[in-house]
């Protein structure tokens, strides 16, 4: 049943930038840091890398054996393995992605708004909260979004060569230059030794306890767009003769790579400026608050330092959105028999008007952030786990095809059945009693 007609990536790396693309986005440029600094530093470095092995190469893995073996999108990939009793997982995959973007793309919205302010304004004039105000949510926030959308669905109709592929080939190197470019001035800023210090600073204290593992855990996924068939469907557009474990593990480090940079970046900035106050604030909020007003405090060097930042964010959040918006395309192109354009338009029209909630409200955004990102992704995970691990016939036979006989491959699948759904259990029932905390906060 191969479908001739389906397309394929024009080149190797043309596939691994738009995986690297879906994976660097918004969480790697600030909710790593952030993460990071908060939960034992240097040490923490560690536990994240050890978890990006345990937990995300082999979710990754399963997503790409899944997506490469059928060449299909996520529900028709899962009956093909499965049976018919598993279209639900399928079906959740496509729910996340749109509500992951749904909301994803009002806060990309935002980046492309300050970038826009950075060039203009230079951040000067108004007081960065209320700057913030006043673009984050209500009609200015609403119309950058649509705007936004409106470019994601622009990428995605022109289809996988010459849309995402193309948009990946150009955009991934020049965020991986703007971070680097940006490390090396923060470097020269008088006071960013103590930025690091209170980034890298390395405490045992802070590992010993489940829910910085669960934390480490969820972030490695989460950062990786794993759990919603993103990389399941990136994969589908694979010709046989690609190295499986090679393409993740060159995925997992770049992604890795970038986090890392920007950390050494974003803290030594806040602290250089006088900004330390600000930084144990986690929300979004202060990536686009406390940041900004860094900038402002730097005058002229703000208006290129602040225009290059949010031009990276704004660079991620699109190669992560146009993942997101496949996820849905593919699905009704393959469930529907729509062409690419109709399914591109209707799915992208729809989630813009989804969207329109958390652009009025950031109450409603960061409520469907916690159950999307938080607890459907870690569901959407573990069931994936369990697919590959125990009902998938033999996902190894894929793996193999341009990998050749590895002697750890049988251990991969144990962890899939065992370490991994253990794993994503522990960070589920943190992610559980966080989104409970939050219902109950916005009820009370
Ligand atoms: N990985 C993205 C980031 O770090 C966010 C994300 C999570 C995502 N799951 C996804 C992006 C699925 C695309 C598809 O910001």
């Amino acid at each position: 049943m191969e479908d001739a007609s389906r397309e394929q990536w024009g080149s190797r790396l043309g596939f691994i930038l738009a995986a690297v693309g879906s994976a660097v986005g918004l969480g790697n440029m600030w909710r790593f840091p952030y993460v990071t600094a908060e939960s034992g530093g240097a040490a923490f470095l560690v536990l994240y890398l050890v978890m990006v092995l345990l937990v995300g190469l082999p979710i990754m893995l399963a997503e790409f054996s899944v997506g490469r073996g059928s060449k299909k999108s996520p529900i028709q990939a899962l009956a093909h393995y499965g049976g018919p009793g598993w279209k639900p997982l399928g079906g959740l995959f496509v729910l996340t992605g749109l509500l992951i973007l749904s909301y994803y793309a009002v806060i990309a919205g935002w980046t492309m708004r300050y970038t826009l302010a950075a060039l203009v304004e230079g951040f000067q004039g108004v007081d960065a909260a209320a700057r913030f105000d006043r673009f984050a949510a209500g009609l200015d926030a609403v119309g950058w979004h649509l705007g936004f959308m409106a470019l994601t669905i622009a990428i995605v109709v022109g289809g996988i060569k010459k849309g995402i592929e193309r948009a990946a080939l150009t955009l991934i190197p020049l965020l991986f230059l703007i971070v680097i470019g940006l490390d090396i001035y923060a470097a020269t800023l008088s006071g960013s030794g103590e930025g690091y210090a209170y980034y890298l600073q390395p405490s045992l204290d802070a590992l010993m306890s489940p829910d910085v593992l669960a934390a480490a855990a969820g972030q490695a996924f989460f950062s990786l767009s794993l759990g919603m068939g993103a990389m399941l469907t990136y994969s589908s557009y694979l010709s046989k003769e690609e190295n499986l474990p090679q393409e993740s593990l060159t995925i997992a480090l770049s992604d890795f790579g970038i986090a890392f940079l920007a950390g050494l970046l974003v803290f030594p900035l806040m602290f250089a400026l006088g900004l330390s106050g600000e930084v144990g604030e986690s929300t979004v909020g202060a990536l686009f608050i406390s940041i900004p007003g860094a900038f402002t405090t730097m005058g002229g060097a703000g208006r290129v330092v602040g225009f290059l930042f949010f031009g990276a964010l704004f660079v991620g959040a699109l190669t992560s959105s146009i993942s997101l918006l496949e996820v849905v395309t593919s699905s009704a192109i393959d469930g529907l028999d729509w062409t690419r354009k109709k399914a591109a338009l209707v799915a992208g029209v729809g989630i813009a008007i989804l969207g329109l909630p958390a652009a009025f409200s950031l109450d409603a955004l960061s409520l469907v952030d916690q159950l999307a990102g938080n607890v459907f992704l870690v569901v959407g995970a573990l069931m994936l786990s369990i697919f590959v691990g125990w009902t998938m016939d033999d996902p190894i036979a894929e793996v193999r095809k341009g990998a050749g006989d590895v002697g750890w491959f049988p251990l991969w699948r144990q962890f899939l059945r065992w370490v991994v759904p253990a794993l994503l259990l522990l960070v589920l029932y943190y992610s559980l009693q966080d989104t409970w905390a939050m219902i109950t906060g916005m009820i009370g």
